[in-house]
């Protein structure tokens, strides 16, 4: 299969890649990284990404970036910023992907386990991540041409430990490459509409 994986150069990307790349041919993507250069945040961007990318078989995104703080504190904006890129990033993905994707394709969005797991200044985290599963089970059943959608949520990474730990206390870290399982299963099972949580 010919993947398209977007933040590949990052603690998770890095590691979909180790686990994906010796089976198949991985496009790498990024905002200052990659083969191909991409802001998700822009639909614009992320359609000539696609043009650029040529036919693929599947789309994976392990880029996002949430803005993390005091409840108390939090502004509007914000919240804007992981709702116009971890949320709306990925959405602008699927809206684009679904027109060009070969048939039978997939994506495969990031989601965390604050979703259902909460912790402290992870407000926007949490609202994001359960907008991005909410998305994924209802594009699942619309996407055309057997096109499928999942969505990996990972624990806090052991490899992320260094700066996330005292936010994380008492969870028990998973290493990257077992998060990298999720994404294979996503991308070369048969599975859609499902989250798969690495907890
Ligand atoms: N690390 C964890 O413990 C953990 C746990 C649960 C969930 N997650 C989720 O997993 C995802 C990846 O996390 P990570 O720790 O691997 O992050 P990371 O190391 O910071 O990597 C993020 C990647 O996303 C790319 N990126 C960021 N903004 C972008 C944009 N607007 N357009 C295109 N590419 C963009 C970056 O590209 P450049 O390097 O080129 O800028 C980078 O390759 C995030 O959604 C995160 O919330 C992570």
């Amino acid at each position: 299969m010919k993947i398209l994986l977007i933040g590949a150069n990052g603690t998770v990307g890095k590691a979909v890649a180790a686990e994906l790349g010796t089976r198949h041919e991985i496009i790498g993507a990024g905002r200052n990284s990659g083969d191909l250069r991409v802001d998700i945040e822009s639909l614009a961007s992320v359609e000539k990404l696609f043009k650029e990318a040529g036919p693929v078989d599947a789309v994976i995104a392990t880029a996002g970036s949430v803005h993390f703080g005091p409840l108390a504190e939090f502004t509007p904006e914000q919240y804007a910023i992981g709702l116009n890129n971890k949320l709306m990033g990925q959405v602008n993905l699927v809206l684009a992907g679904q027109k060009v994707l070969n048939d039978g394709g997939s994506f495969t969005l990031t989601s965390g386990i604050v979703t259902r797991d909460p912790i402290r200044y992870g407000s926007s985290a949490s609202m994001v991540n359960g907008a991005v599963e909410g998305f994924a089970r209802s594009a699942a059943i619309e996407l055309p041409r057997g096109l499928r959608i999942n969505v990996v949520s990972p624990n806090v990474l052991v490899e992320s430990l260094a700066g996330y730990a005292p936010y994380f206390r008492g969870f028990e870290a998973v290493p990257a490459a077992r998060v990298a399982l999720a994404y294979s299963k996503s991308v070369e099972g048969a599975q859609t509409g499902q989250v798969y949580e690495v907890h």
